[in-house]
């Protein structure tokens, strides 16, 4: 069956905040750990931080065990929207797309300049 897909902003007014459910991002998964803040070993607020964000890099930064990878598991409820995932289908973190409108700056000239001079 078709995962539910949630955009960011969904994500984002979850932030526990005024009583609203606490939801997080990890690796493109959304989860909704509203029942779970109050047994976490790390403590509520370590969660509640990070509620309604993608909280992977603060997820991963504790080295946290597999054990707790597993319990993460528990609580998905979907995943974020093919146009606003971070990581493509092999779990690889995604390249940015260098935006168009820099050709052309003054810092572009710049840079062909050095290049220019270096190469
Ligand atoms: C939301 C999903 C999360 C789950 C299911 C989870 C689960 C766990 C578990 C099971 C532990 C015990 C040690 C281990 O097995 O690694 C732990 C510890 C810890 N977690 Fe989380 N965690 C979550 C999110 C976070 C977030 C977002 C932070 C923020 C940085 C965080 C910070 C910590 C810290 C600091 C500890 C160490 C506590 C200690 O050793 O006293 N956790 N977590």
């Amino acid at each position: 069956m078709a995962q539910t897909q949630y955009r960011l902003a969904d994500v984002q007014a979850r932030n526990g905040k005024l009583g609203a459910p606490i939801w997080i991002v990890y690796k493109d998964s959304v989860y909704d750990v509203t029942s779970y803040v109050d047994q976490h070993p790390g403590g509520n607020d370590a969660i509640i931080a990070e509620a309604g964000t993608d909280a992977t890099s603060a997820f991963q930064d504790v080295g946290h065990s597999d054990d707790a990878t597993t319990i993460l598991a528990k609580y998905k409820i979907g995943e974020i929207v093919e146009e606003e995932k971070k990581y493509d289908a092999n779990g690889k973190k995604k390249k940015k797309v260098v935006a168009a409108k820099d050709e052309g700056t003054g810092r572009s000239c710049l840079n062909t300049v050095t290049c220019g001079l270096l190469g």
